[in-house]
């Protein structure tokens, strides 16, 4: 699980622990995720500190995990980060750095499981993208369209994937309250908690369908709006954002 320092991650990897998993947590706070450790009463969370954005480290990563603690049955790859627009530095520092946490940070890890999995003929593949990727948002550039890249790239490796018997699943979550929604200073509409994001999470992880995407009423507006025409598209998420 990478992310899993603070947030959905690591209200999935408490979850997931609690079912008895053993869950190897990622992310660069070594300390947060040594208290994270501690808390587990049952199954095991591993702190696994790492930076996603270093490739060489992911790939040993997965390989240390597989030779120490045996075949990664499921990989929830839940990194994310997002920086608000800035209009004087489109492309900028901060589009840069969402691009390479959200998306190369996801496929850092993706080859390398893919590979082990394929060995056996079995393994879940989870990836955290966000109802955000549907289509562009304003304040969003870079956030939205890294998001729209995950989904599209889990559409497509789902035709080799499922030859392979590997699941792979796309999550769409709307507003949920942590550390990267805290800092938002606009209106989050049908925002939910923490650990109802984490419930439908793991619900999806067993349900085993493509999509996992909640809350129900912010995913379906959403998927709504983007089959309007681009006229009425742009008008309704203006006049609704105020830009
Ligand atoms: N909250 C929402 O409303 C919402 C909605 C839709 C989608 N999402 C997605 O859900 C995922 C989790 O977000 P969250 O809301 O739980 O935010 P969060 O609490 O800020 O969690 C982000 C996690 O990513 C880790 N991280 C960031 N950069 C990293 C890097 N370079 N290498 C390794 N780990 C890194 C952070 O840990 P360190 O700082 O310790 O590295 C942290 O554990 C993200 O992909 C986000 O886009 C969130």
């Amino acid at each position: 699980m990478t992310g899993a320092s603070s947030g959905i991650g690591a209200e999935v990897a408490r979850r997931l622990a609690e079912q008895g998993f053993k869950v190897i947590a990622v992310a660069r706070r070594a300390e947060e995720l040594s208290k994270l450790a501690a808390e587990a009463t049952r199954g095991e969370i591993i702190s696994a500190p790492g930076d996603v954005t270093d490739r060489a480290a992911m790939r040993d990563l997965v390989e240390r995990i597989e030779r120490e603690h045996g075949a990664i049955a499921l990989a929830f790859l839940n990194v994310g980060t997002y920086f608000p627009d800035s209009d004087d530095d489109l492309g900028g520092d901060g589009f840069r750095k969402t691009f390479a946490v959200n998306l190369d940070g996801t496929v850092n890890l993706i080859g390398p499981l893919v590979r082990a999995m394929k060995v056996r003929g079995r393994g879940q593949i989870a990836v955290n993208s966000s109802v955000a990727g549907y289509g562009g948002l304003p304040q969003s550039i870079a956030y939205s369209s890294s998001k729209s890249a995950l989904i599209v790239m889990c559409e497509a490796l789902k035709f080799d994937l499922d030859k392979l018997g590997i699941t792979i699943q796309i999550v769409c979550p709307g507003f949920v309250k942590t550390p990267l929604t805290d800092k938002n200073d606009f209106p989050m509409p049908f925002l939910i908690s923490v650990e109802e994001a984490g419930a439908r999470i793991l619900d999806g992880f067993q349900n085993g369908g493509f999509e996992i995407a909640f809350p129900k009423r912010m995913a379906w507006l959403l998927k709504f709006i983007n089959l309007l025409p681009y006229s009425a598209y742009f008008w309704l998420v203006g006049k609704t954002t105020g830009r």
